[in-house]
């Protein structure tokens, strides 16, 4: 079944842990969280510290998005915190590999990402080390944002890799994704969604993450 992880960045900041609640009553997966710099991106949202005071709100899996430069420094931090998956953008490090280790050793499950942009063959060296591809389908930096169409085929191109090799991780997809475009990108090989404006906006979320859920490969 398809799994669904509502960003937490689209949730009323000031009711963050309510917002956390909501989501678990209304069956999501996981929580997604927007980690950003305002250096790797242009915006600052979330850190360890707010991590850390969620996590005795909610039991459901943290998924961790660090959109910040020079990760390794501090995935200790958000280790410690409560995250249970932490991915961290391959375009910020030279040392990926000490990365997803370091995220692993502490217990977490690692992905990585990729911006829209950049090419796959920047993660398949990688992908024994991983639990999650976290394919980004708008430039990270700010929710609400439209869904780039040419991802489709990177998310394609990915499922078929991971698959020819037997490898168990999760694909993921982030940014712009709607009822619309969830439902294309399960049929091209993502198995969980992503999304915070299309997710908060309806009225009825658990209805609509019934509904994603229900999404299948052959449509
Ligand atoms: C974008 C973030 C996304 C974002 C998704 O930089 O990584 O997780 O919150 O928001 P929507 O679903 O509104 O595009
Ligand atoms: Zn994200």
């Amino acid at each position: 079944m398809i799994k669904v992880s509502p960003s937490m960045l689209s949730a009323d900041a000031s009711r963050l842990g309510e917002g956390l609640q909501k989501l678990e009553r209304c069956g999501a997966d996981w929580a997604h969280i927007d980690v950003m710099d305002g250096v790797f991106v242009p915006n600052i949202t979330i850190g360890q510290h707010v991590v850390r005071a969620l996590r005795p709100v909610s039991d459901m899996p943290f998924d961790v998005h660090l959109m910040i430069v020079n990760p390794i420094k501090h995935v200790p931090d958000f280790l410690s915190a409560g995250s249970d998956m932490i991915t961290l953008h391959v375009e910020t490090t030279e040392n990926v590999e000490e990365a997803l280790t370091v995220i692993r050793d502490g217990g977490a499950k690692a992905g990585l990402s990729l911006n829209p942009g950049t090419p796959i063959d920047s993660i398949i060296p990688y992908l024994d080390m991983l639990d999650l591809v976290l394919v980004m389908s708008v430039q990270p930096g700010f929710g609400g944002q439209s869904f780039q169409e040419h991802c489709l085929e990177k998310i394609a191109s990915i499922r078929r890799t991971v698959d020819e090799k037997g490898l168990d991780i999760e694909i993921s997809v982030d940014g712009g994704i709607t009822r619309e475009t969830g439902r294309r990108c399960v049929e091209a090989g993502v198995n969980v969604l992503a999304a915070g404006s299309s997710l908060f906006g309806v009225e009825d979320m658990a209805e609509e993450i019934k509904l994603w859920k229900g999404f299948s490969r052959k449509g």
